[in-house]
């Protein structure tokens, strides 16, 4: 039998969570001869409420066989001790009208205390995802106040839309998401993403020879961009299920690595690629190999797609710039 490991997750009474954590205990991340402890945080009124109590009680009403051990508990040391992999999904979620970058000023002081947690208590080897919004902007700024993990240590979510994109392609092209390969998603999660379909193939062909240009520009980029929007519009609250499909899967490529010959997109902390400037949480196309993520190099960038890019860079410095007090 191995050892168990030890995952955190953030939120865990909330609506992401809970489609989270029955997948997560399941063995769906790490397999079905990997044990794991559930380390689950949540805030002091969620603890007193019940609200996290009633996860834990359906967890073991489930008996499952990998599931050793569950924490649960409102202090970040406690939830981040010895973890493994950590899924920052605290934090509250946008209504209908707001941007997520109007959620700075209520989550942003979050992801402070819990990277300086983080960096003092968590495994040195920890994956961090965050997913919590606006989330690259909360990455940034768990990576500055941990200042004894690597900034390697942690990434912003991207495959939700990553895989918003996937499906709209495959849709338009009559063909399976297995099918699209090297879709990228550039930037920031929010309505300044840029969704890029160059470097893409369907079944081996060029996207952009498959598709027409105006729809490219005029339905594919904006659906993509908006969805999370439309997604709360029609159901009063945000994304769940595909969020956290989205975030078992990320850490699942992360943790086993990419497939060969298609990369996905992640945020991760710039190292300059692409004139980015370094260490803003970028969203890149990625491969990863042993736990090792690199961004992907030498991608041919058109005109339109380098000024989408920019203009995704310029948002996440002006996010950046309204929390320069917790960096
Ligand atoms: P939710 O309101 O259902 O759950 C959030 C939970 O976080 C609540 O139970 C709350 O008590 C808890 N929480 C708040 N502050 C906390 C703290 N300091 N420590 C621990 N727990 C805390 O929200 P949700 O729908 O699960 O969404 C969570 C976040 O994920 C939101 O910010 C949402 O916008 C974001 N999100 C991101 C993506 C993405 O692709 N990156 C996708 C969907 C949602
Ligand atoms: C999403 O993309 O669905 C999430 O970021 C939630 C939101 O606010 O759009």
């Amino acid at each position: 039998m191995k050892t168990p490991v030890k995952i955190a997750v953030t939120g865990a009474a909330g609506q992401i969570s809970y489609s989270l954590l029955f997948r997560l205990a399941s063995g769906e991340l790490l397999g079905p001869d990997q044990p794991m402890i559930f380390h689950l945080l949540e805030t002091p009124q969620a603890l007193a409420l019940g609200a996290l109590n009633g996860v834990v009680m359906e967890l073991n009403d489930c008996a499952y066989p990998l599931l050793h051990k569950i924490v649960a508990t409102d202090d970040p040391e406690v939830a981040f001790k010895d973890v493994d992999y950590a899924f920052l999904i605290g934090a509250s979620p946008r209504k209908p009208g707001m941007e997520r970058k109007d959620l700075l000023a209520i989550n942003a002081q979050i992801f402070s205390v819990q990277g300086q947690a983080l960096s003092k208590v968590a495994s040195r080897d920890v994956k961090v995802l965050v997913t919590g919004n606006p989330a690259n902007t909360n990455a940034l700024i768990a990576i500055s106040n941990a200042p004894d993990l690597r900034p390697e240590n942690f990434s912003a979510m991207m495959m939700l839309d990553h895989k918003r994109a996937t499906f709209q392609l495959a849709d338009k092209c009559g063909v399976l998401s297995n099918d699209i390969k090297n879709i990228i998603i550039w930037g920031n999660h929010s309505a300044g993403q840029y969704p890029d379909l160059h470097h893409a193939k369907v079944k081996g062909q060029d996207a952009l020879s498959l598709v027409e240009w105006d729809w490219f520009v005029d339905k594919f980029i904006p659906t993509v961009q908006q969805r999370g929007a439309v997604v709360i519009q029609a159901v009063g609250r945000s994304s769940a299920a595909s969020a956290a499909n989205a975030a078992l899967n990320l850490m699942r490529n992360w943790v086993f690595g990419t497939d060969e010959g298609n990369w996905i997109s992640m945020a991760v902390p710039s190292d300059g690629s692409y004139g980015i400037e370094k260490d803003l949480v970028y969203s890149f196309p990625v491969e990863i190999k042993n736990g090792e993520i690199s961004i992907v190099q030498g991608l041919e960038i058109s005109d339109f797609s380098r000024e989408k890019m920019r203009k995704s860079e310029a948002e996440l410095k002006e996010e950046r710039e309204a929390v320069k007090h917790l960096l």
